[in-house]
């Protein structure tokens, strides 16, 4: 009875150590490969997660509707397209700046907002659950309008970012490793003029030196990274140390962490130099909704100020893109009273 009930206990720390071994070793591999990319190691206190993939998905246990759901959410993500003009008005999908379906470190993955909300974010100064942060992207980086809460297609992006999450605990203590666009240490001096030829030598490629990208056949090849099909003023992606980060981790396409830290923030300080669709949080006075939104989000981008080569006023106007209104109606403070 007794051996017995050591045999059972051995092989279950045995079967427990192998399984610590393989997980281990897929994340040494996953790590090695980060490094080999460029990518910084993890910090000793930091929570690395591997997001388990679309296969990982057909041989997990779930239910078949709950899978079918996750499915339609990642078609979403990748190709939001099919929503263009009813909730996207430019030429991006979410996988335009989440790269890997979101599951790639370093670019903003998504799963830890899965893992790390609701919490109270000082963007909008009250407590948002995972909803409202996939709305936050489509207002202001789709330059649209989100889905209803509690929608087939809310729901659906809302399985597919918790999906991802799979396995990491609820509001974990650790940092998370990867997460957002870690920007390169801000150099001395950010020149617009080195930033413009940097973009057209190794960008422009893609991008087009006028940053419109290139869409063929209603599909987006390349998003726009200035203009009427790009983000607009309101979004992460124009503060110059976001740009930065998303720039360094992740492009040229194929060649992350290949720019050295200035021509990163040079090109970042050029690209949001540009302009783009007005902010929805407008009043119809640049200066005014500068000081109404200064402190909280354009502390670190562009807007409303002059541009180093013509002194043009960036945001100076009301361009909406493609989009034909400027606050969404689904966007609405909150109080909880
Ligand atoms: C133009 C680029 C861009 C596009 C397109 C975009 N996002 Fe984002 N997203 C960002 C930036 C920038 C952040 C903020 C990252 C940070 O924390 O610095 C972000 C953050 C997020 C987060 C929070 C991640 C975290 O660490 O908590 C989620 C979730 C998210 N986006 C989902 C989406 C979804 C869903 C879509 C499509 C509807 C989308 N995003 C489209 C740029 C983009
Ligand atoms: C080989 C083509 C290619 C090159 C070169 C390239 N990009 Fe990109 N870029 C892409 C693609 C494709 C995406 C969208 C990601 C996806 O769909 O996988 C993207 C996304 C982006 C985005 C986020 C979406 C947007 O349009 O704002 C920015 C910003 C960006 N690239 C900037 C740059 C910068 C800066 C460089 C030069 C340092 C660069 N890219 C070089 C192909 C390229």
């Amino acid at each position: 009875m007794i051996r017995k009930f050591t045999c059972a206990v051995v092989s279950g720390a045995l079967l427990f150590s192998i399984h610590a071994t393989a997980q281990d070793n897929t994340t040494q591999q996953y790590l090695d490969t980060l490094a080999a990319l460029g990518f910084p190691a993890p910090k000793e206190n930091e929570l690395v997660h591997i997001p388990p993939t679309l296969d990982d998905l057909e041989d997990a246990d779930l239910h078949p509707e709950l899978k079918r759901v996750i499915r339609r959410g990642h078609d979403l993500f990748t190709n939001t397209q099919q929503l263009r003009d009813e909730h996207v008005f430019n030429n991006m999908n979410c996988s335009s700046c989440h790269l890997g379906d979101g599951r790639m470190p370093f670019s903003a993955p998504i799963w830890a907002a899965a893992v790390t909300l609701p919490d109270f974010r000082g963007k909008n100064a009250h407590v948002n659950n995972l909803e409202e942060r996939i709305a936050g992207c489509f207002t202001y980086s789709m330059n649209g309008k989100p889905p209803e809460y509690g929608s087939d297609n809310m729901v659906a992006l809302s399985a597919y970012h918790h999906w991802l999450a799979r396995g990491v605990t609820m509001y974990p203590q650790q940092p998370i490793y990867g997460r957002g666009f870690p920007p390169p240490d801000r150099p001395e001096n950010l020149s617009y003029a080195r930033g413009k030829a940097a973009f057209v030598e190794k960008c422009s490629i893609c991008h087009g030196a006028s940053g419109d990208g290139l869409r063929i056949d209603d599909q987006t090849v390349f998003p726009a990274t200035w203009g009427d099909m790009s983000n607009n003023w309101g979004a992460g992606l124009v503060r110059i140390f976001t740009a930065a980060g998303f720039i360094k981790n992740n492009m040229p396409l194929g060649q992350p962490r290949s720019l050295d830290d200035q021509e990163a923030w040079d090109i970042a300080y050029y690209m949001s130099s540009q302009e783009r669709p007005q902010d929805p949080r407008y009043t119809g006075d640049v200066q005014e909704t500068l000081e109404q939104t200064r402190e909280a989000f354009h502390k670190h981008s562009m807007y409303g100020q002059a541009r180093e080569s013509d002194g043009h006023i960036l945001g100076d106007h009301d361009n909406l893109g493609g989009k034909p209104f400027l606050k969404p109606d689904t966007v609405r403070p909150r109080t909880f009273e």
